[in-house]
């Protein structure tokens, strides 16, 4: 699958975000080891702080399902500028290793490809634990 192609899994998930607080769907798209398309959304809630982003909605199916290995993500968000992760999901996606390749797409479908070590330089992972 191309970059674009995954960059457009991603903008299928505009429609199921559920955000009636934000206004701001958020759809995301990473690509297992496996071959399989993990898609995800933003899950909205009242209380505020449970809200769930798209990006670690489409990384707990992946996990849930059992691919713990990845190779691109892509997020796009309903913004003229990039969506980038935000930090929490910077973090746990890194769980499953930092050379991730980010597609950080805009709503008119214009991305930037960035590393996820980028993102989060001299993270905190399971390797530091020992
Ligand atoms: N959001 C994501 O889904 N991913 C990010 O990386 C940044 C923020 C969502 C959370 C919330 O539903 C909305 O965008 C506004 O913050």
């Amino acid at each position: 699958m191309t970059d674009q192609a995954l960059v457009e899994k991603a903008f299928t998930m505009l429609d199921k975000s559920y955000v009636p607080y934000s206004h701001f769907p958020v759809g995301a798209a990473l690509e297992g080891a496996d071959g399989v398309i993990y898609t995800g959304c933003n899950v909205e809630n009242a209380a505020y702080g449970s809200t769930l982003c798209a990006e670690r909605t489409a990384l707990v199916k992946a996990i849930s399902e059992g691919c713990r290995s990845f190779t691109r993500l892509a997020v796009v968000g309903n913004s003229a500028d990039y969506c980038w992760p935000c930090g929490a999901c910077r973090q746990m996606l890194r769980e499953f290793g930092a050379d991730l390749e980010v597609l950080a797409a805009n709503r008119e479908g214009a991305y930037v490809a960035i590393s996820l070590e980028e993102l989060l330089p001299h993270s905190f992972g399971p390797e530091t634990l020992g």
